[in-house]
């Protein structure tokens, strides 16, 4: 693996990990040492009713100011302003997370207006905050998006139906505690679907233009751990050895790309999430193995070393051989785990995919994809060979 004479980067990742059964019960030490007393629980009804905002709601104790439960799928402008006027009604000093992606984007939101005063599309876009915000502590209940450890906030704009995004270090969590026994009852297709959006997580740390040798020593072993337990937790949800070790992958996959940023995949998940609401980690899915093979002809010799973490014998393929094989190990992995492999099969339209292939060409991820996108009839091509 080598790069370039100019290999120039930065890598930030203060956030500190709690790994562990049962680890969510020190979340009461870590909002002491954060310095904090009040922490109010940002959550969706789907985990509420899982019991599990109650779990934590149980640890907390006395430092329990309240529960936020209105997160969607997507998460919203109005929907972080909503919440953080709550916060601020509950007289909460920090915010705990519990749940999937849109949760913790939702709180990183919250985090900010808590803080600053105003609505959160006056901080979006990239590096517009200059000092820490409200502090955060992460439980994730799903092991995918990697969202406890990033600098990344994906928002819906509702009023324009387009996915925006907040880029900003003084956004990334203080404390992510991953617990297997938070994941345990993912049911297989959510678990599934996140699981992917891990995946491409590694795939797209490795192949974006942004690659430095930190992130891809994790993203290769992300990869690793990802192949041999997703299925494994599709199989048997209920061992907890297999959910942390998809967890704890999850997270790696997520220190990466959030120091690499992604490429086309996540630009072209984007856009179908947002027209066609696809779920993010299943819009993911069915796209990697064809943006693969669209990339192939600039980073074959990087799909190589995945196909490589994949476990396949490539010693006697050339790059090229070795990447496309790649890509066929990413369509049977989707497969063993029981996803969908087209977007016909999402409640994507076939005539939607041109107006899904323009909104990609504004979407920031495509910037760092590694085969320069020369226009919307290219992405659309991809869109058609996965429909
Ligand atoms: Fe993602």
């Amino acid at each position: 693996m080598s790069y370039d004479r100019d290999l120039a980067f930065e890598y930030n990742s203060p956030t500190k990990i709690i790994f562990g059964e049962n680890s969510i019960k020190d979340i009461g030490l870590e909002i002491d040492s954060l310095g904090c007393s009040k922490g109010l629980i940002v959550t969706d009804k789907g985990i509420v009713e899982a019991g599990l905002a109650e779990k934590v709601e149980k640890v907390l104790g006395r430092r329990y100011a309240g529960t936020y439960d209105q997160c969607s799928q997507d998460s919203g402008f109005h929907l972080v302003d909503e919440g953080a006027a709550f916060a601020l009604e509950k007289e909460a000093d920090i915010l705990v997370s519990v749940g999937g992606g849109s949760v913790i984007d939702t709180a990183k939101g919250m985090a900010v207006v808590m803080k600053e005063g105003g609505r959160l599309k006056d901080y979006s876009g990239v590096q517009m905050l200059s000092r820490p915000q409200t502090p955060h502590v992460v439980v994730p209940t799903t092991a995918g998006t990697g969202s406890e450890v990033t600098k990344y906030a994906v928002i819906k704009d509702w009023e324009r139906n387009v996915k925006d995004f907040i880029y900003d270090d003084f956004i990334i969590p203080d404390r992510a505690i991953l617990d297997p026994t938070m994941v345990a009852g993912l049911p297989p297709h959510l678990t599934a679907g996140t699981g992917m959006d891990a995946f491409s997580h590694a795939v797209e740390a490795i192949h974006t233009l942004n690659r430095q040798p930190i992130a891809d020593g994790m993203a290769l072993q992300a990869i690793r751990m990802m192949v041999q337990y997703l299925p494994l937790c599709i199989e048997e949800g209920e061992n907890l050895f297999y959910r942390g070790q998809q967890q704890l992958a999850a997270a790696i996959a997520g220190i990466a790309c959030g120091t690499t940023f992604f490429g086309l995949n996540h630009a072209m998940a984007h856009c179908i999430g947002a027209l066609f609401n696809v779920p993010h980690g299943v819009g993911n899915s069915i796209l990697l193995p064809h943006v693969m093979l669209f990339n192939l002809e600039e980073c074959a010799n990087l799909y190589a070393l995945i196909a490589g973490a994949m476990g396949l014998d490539v010693n006697n393929l050339s790059d090229e051989e070795a990447g496309k094989a790649a890509a066929e190990a990413v369509w049977e992995l989707t497969k063993k785990i029981g996803l969908p492999q087209k977007l016909r099969e999402v409640g994507v339209p076939e005539e939607g995919l041109a107006e899904a292939a323009d909104l990609s060409l504004a979407d920031g991820c495509i910037v760092y994809n590694p085969r320069l996108v020369m226009g919307a009839e290219e992405v659309l091509e991809v869109y058609r060979a996965a429909w």
